[in-house]
C-alpha cells in the first residue's frame, strides 16, 4: 500500500528538537515533506537545512540571507496554510504561542515540544482545539509517555506519574548552589538539549511547566499529578487507573523517539538509528519522592499551577528573564527563584482568557522580573 506523504511545518529547525526532527526525517524521506521551515538567528545552520530540504517557505531573524523555492512567510501564515499537515512548534519560550493558535483556528495537528505555550495559554490553546477540531500531540518525552500509556484506555485515569532525573544538582549542598556556574547548569546528567530548557531542569522549575502542560493536555487536576524522582531518566512517566494497574513507558533517553511517535502517530516505525534497552546494562531502576524545599523554583511553579488564573503567565514570564539573566552571567542561580518568587508575590491575578490579556500580563511580569534583578544586586 502507497504510504501518505505528509507536508510540515517545523518551526525552530535549529533548536535541539529541530535538529533531532530533521534527523528522523532525513531517514524516512519519502514519507515527508517539508513545506515550510522556520528559525531565529542560527542563519548558518538554517541556511544548511534550506539547501538540504529544499522547504517552499522560509522563516529567520534576516530573510534577506536564506529564502524558500516560493519565498518567506510569517510563523502565523506557515503554521495555517492549508497545505499543512502537521505543524511542529520547537520554538522555546513564548515565540511559538501565536504560531500555535493561528495552527489551531486553522484545524491543524499541532505537535507541541514548546511547553511554555501550554502553561501560559493552556486554556486557551485546548479549547480552541476542541471548537476548531484541532488535535494536540505532546513531544516532551513525559507526556508523550502519558499518551502512549493511555492509547486505548478509555477507564478513567487515577494519577499521572512524572518522573523527573533531578538534574545536575540533586545531590549538591544547598549551601553551594549560590555559586553554581553557567557551565555547570548546562550539564544535564541524562538529556542533552537547548540551554533555557537545561537551566529549567537544573532547577526543577521544567518538572513544574509539565505538570502544567499535563492538566492541560490530559485534562487532569493538579491533585493527581505526582513527581517523582528518577535518576536514570529510563521510566519517562506513569499513568495510574482506577483499579490500581501502572502503565510505564520505558526507552533509553533520547528525544528521537517522542518525535518520531509524534511525527508518524498513529503509526509505530522502526528505527535501527534508535538504541533499545539492554536490561542487562541496567543495573538499577529508582524512583523517590521530591524533596519541594531544595527545589524552590518547582515549589513555586506548583504554586502558581494551583492558584490558576494569570499566575502560569507571570511565573514563565520571570523564569524566561532570569534563566536569560543567569546564561548571561548577570545573576546567580539562586536567584532564579528568588525572581521567580517577587513576580508571583508582587502579580495581581486576573482572568487571562484571551490572547491579548496573556501578552499584557507576560509584558508586566517581564518588566517586573527584569527590576527584582537589579534590586537583588
Ligand atoms: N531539547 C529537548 O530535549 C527538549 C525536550 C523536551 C521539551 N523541550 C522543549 O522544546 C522547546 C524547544 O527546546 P530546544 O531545547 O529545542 O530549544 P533551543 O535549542 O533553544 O531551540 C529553540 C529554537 O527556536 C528558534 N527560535 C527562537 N526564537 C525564534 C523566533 N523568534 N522565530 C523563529 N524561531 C525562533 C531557535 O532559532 P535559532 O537557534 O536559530 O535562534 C531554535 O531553532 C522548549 O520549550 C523546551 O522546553 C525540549
Amino acid at each position: 500500500m502507497r504510504k501518505t506523504i505528509k507536508k510540515l511545518a517545523i518551526l525552530g529547525s535549529t533548536g535541539s528538537i529541530g535538529y533531532q526532527t530533521l534527523e528522523v526525517i532525513r531517514l524516512f524521506r519519502d514519507r515527508f515533506e517539508i513545506t515550510c521551515l522556520a528559525a531565529g538567528n542560527n542563519i548558518k545552520d538554517f541556511s544548511y537545512q534550506v539547501a538540504e530540504f529544499q522547504p517552499r517557505f522560509t522563516f529567520c531573524s534576516d530573510n534577506t540571507k536564506v529564502k524558500g523555492k516560493d519565498g518567506h512567510l510569517s510563523l502565523e501564515e506557515m503554521s495555517s496554510r492549508p497545505d499543512i499537515d502537521l505543524v511542529i512548534i520547537a520554538t522555546t519560550g513564548k515565540t511559538g504561542l501565536q504560531p500555535a493558535l493561528a495552527a489551531i483556528q486553522a484545524g491543524k495537528t499541532v505537535a507541541i515540544a514548546n511547553k511554555e505555550i501550554l502553561v501560559m495559554a493552556g486554556e486557551i490553546i485546548t479549547s480552541m482545539a476542541t471548537q476548531h477540531k484541532s488535535t494536540i500531540l505532546p513531544i516532551d518525552s513525559e507526556h508523550s509517555a502519558v499518551w502512549q500509556c493511555l492509547r486505548g484506555e478509555t477507564s478513567e485515569i487515577k494519577r499521572l506519574l512524572l518522573t523527573a532525573s533531578g538534574g545536575p544538582f540533586f545531590s549538591h549542598p544547598q549551601s553551594k548552589l549560590t555559586d553554581v556556574t553557567v557551565k555547570q547548569a548546562l550539564t544535564h546528567p541524562t538529556w542533552k538539549m537547548g540551554k533555557k530548557v537545561t537551566i529549567d531542569s537544573a532547577t526543577l522549575f521544567n518538572k513544574g511547566m509539565e505538570a502544567i502542560e499535563a492538566h492541560w493536555l490530559f485534562n487532569i487536576p493538579y491533585e493527581r499529578i505526582e513527581i517523582l524522582i528518577h535518576r536514570q531518566s529510563v521510566i519517562h512517566s506513569m499513568v495510574e487507573f482506577i483499579d490500581g494497574s501502572i502503565k510505564a513507558q520505558l526507552s533509553i533517553p533520547d528525544m528521537r523517539l517522542p518525535i518520531q511517535y509524534a511525527l508518524f502517530y498513529p503509526e509505530r516505525i522502526d528505527n535501527p538509528s534508535l538504541s533499545r534497552i539492554d536490561f542487562n546494562m541496567i543495573r538499577e531502576l529508582t524512583l523517590e519522592p521530591v524533596n519541594y524545599d531544595q527545589f524552590p523554583c518547582l515549589k513555586l511553579a506548583l504554586e502558581a499551577a494551583r492558584k490558576g488564573a494569570s499566575y502560569p503567565v507571570a511565573l514563565c514570564a520571570a523564569d524566561e528573564i532570569a534563566v536569560q539573566l543567569f546564561l548571561e552571567n548577570k545573576i546567580k542561580f539562586t536567584d532564579i527563584a528568588r525572581i521567580i518568587e517577587t513576580v508571583l508575590n508582587l502579580h495581581k491575578p486576573s482572568q487571562c482568557s484571551r490572547l491579548e490579556d496573556i501578552l499584557s500580563t507576560d509584558a508586566l511580569a517581564r518588566e517586573i522580573a527584569l527590576k527584582a534583578a537589579t534590586e537583588g544586586q
